[in-house]
């Protein structure tokens, strides 16, 4: 990322229409590239998210000693050094604004013979890593953090490990995730328990490779269980595009008048669909075209129209499989009739920033009509004319790439157009974001 910050003004340039194909899917990368790096051979993926935040993880299994590299035809070629293979990496590791790639890594780390350091940016250097430092400390692994458990920060690796049997306190794939890597190089079975569903693609892709895993449902419960001293094989893998880029394109289509667009490709794993659940509930017209399944998920094509929107009460229970969206769901609700309610929403003030009061102070410069509370936003929203945006004051975005796409989003359906203070973050996860913009709303 370049040192000094890139503002940019997004306005009403008219409708949105044609075509657009989203990237892909950015927690599946990471776990492709990581996998990959694990298993025993040469493996092959496709629709890799070649933004930041998957670029610190290749960067990092290449430190720790797999062979990654992008071939002419865009197709990702991985040679793995098997699981318990990692080598010490000589420098830190520099995870930048990922915290995916941190507490992932983190979890492999801590069962393999060899120590790490992490570092990030402002962002991830004040997120909590507590809540992955005490199951991999359960497990033998012992971790310096900085204080109030943050980066930067150093795990030494347990070998071998102890396998544990953990229920998640906070609904968190990634904490569910990096249990089950270092599950993975330890010996015996290693348990995680979620009361609460989290996105589960560290479950369907490490099966793919071949791990042996079982899921079942037990009191209401989700028990994970996950054979250590793994045996890995290449696989090839196809990513399919990211619901939680999409999510963007969904929302200003909705909310701009005329609009009437087909976004390709988008997963729609039910723990990641959340969002256009409710976007329907709203009244939102969103149509699945070509169902199919893309790397063993389910995707399909969405047609998305202009639509008259409603105010809902969101279910708090419907939040870990929409828990991206958020802040683009906010934005959604500032142009709807009536009022919008969230709440169960904690964990958002521990996103890339605190993306309720960031959100909050971001839509009440633009002249939407928010409450925030403890634990979620209330939004009046204005029944489908436009925000007023925001002639002279720039959204902060606080290092948050969702937190400047939601806004941006917000701008195409304001009458002064709404200026985001930095948009360089937006290339963590969706490097092509405005080209995006530009191709379908000229
Ligand atoms: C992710 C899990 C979620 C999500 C993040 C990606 C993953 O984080 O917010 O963007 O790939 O496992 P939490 O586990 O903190 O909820």
């Amino acid at each position: 990322m370049s040192n000094t910050p890139s503002p940019r003004r997004f306005c009403n340039n008219g409708p949105l229409k044609g075509r657009l194909r989203i990237p892909g899917d950015k927690s599946i990368s990471h776990r492709a590239l990581m996998f990959a790096a694990l298993a025993v051979g040469t493996s092959e993926i496709r629709g890799l998210l070649e933004g930041e935040d998957v670029l610190a993880t290749a960067a990092a299994m290449r430190a720790m000693g797999a062979s990654i590299a992008r071939g002419d035809d865009g197709v990702w070629r991985v040679q793995g050094v098997g699981v318990g293979g990692l080598l010490q990496p000589e420098a830190a590791l520099d995870m930048g604004n990922s915290g995916t790639s941190t507490r992932l890594l983190m979890g492999l780390v801590a069962s393999h013979g060899i120590s790490a350091c992490f570092t990030g940016d402002a962002s991830l250097s004040r997120r909590p890593m507590g809540r992955v430092i005490e199951p991999l400390s359960q497990m033998g692994a012992s971790v310096e953090a900085s204080p109030g458990g943050t980066l930067p920060l150093m795990v030494r690796g347990a070998l071998p490990a102890v396998p544990i049997a953990y229920r998640l306190p906070v609904a968190s794939a990634q904490v569910k995730s990096a249990v089950m890597l270092a599950g993975l190089n330890t010996p015996g079975v290693t348990t995680v328990i979620e009361p609460v569903a989290t996105r589960d693609h560290s479950e369907r892709m490490l099966k793919g490779f071949g791990a042996e895993l079982w899921v079942e449902e037990v009191g209401g419960e989700r028990v994970i269980r996950i054979r250590g001293e793994a045996d890995l094989k290449p696989q090839h893998i196809e990513v399919p595009g990211d619901p939680s880029s999409g999510a963007f394109f969904i929302v200003a289509a909705l909310v701009v008048p005329g609009s009437d667009i087909v976004i390709e490709n988008v997963g729609l794993n039910p723990t990641r669909a959340g969002l256009i659940a409710v976007l329907r509930q709203m009244g939102g017209s969103i149509e699945e075209l070509n169902r199919r399944e893309v790397g063993g998920e389910p995707v399909a094509d969405l047609r998305v129209r202009h639509s008259a929107l409603t105010g809902v009460e969101v279910d708090p229970a419907i939040a870990p499989s929409m828990i991206d969206e958020f802040p683009v769901l906010f934005v959604a609700a500032a142009l709807a009739q009536g009022t919008t309610t969230t709440s169960g929403l904690d964990e958002l003030r521990v996103k890339e920033s605190d993306r309720l009061s960031a959100m909050a102070a971001a839509l009440t410069g633009a002249g939407a009509r928010v409450e925030e509370r403890e634990d979620g936003l209330v939004i009046t929203g204005t029944g489908g004319e436009p925000l007023r945006g925001s002639a002279n004051n720039r959204v902060k975005t606080h290092l948050d790439h969702r937190i400047a796409m939601s806004m941006a989003m917000a701008g195409l359906a304001s009458r002064d157009g709404i200026e985001v203070d930095d948009t360089r973050p937006i290339a963590t996860s969706f490097p092509n974001f405005i080209a995006l913009i530009e191709g379908t709303n000229a």
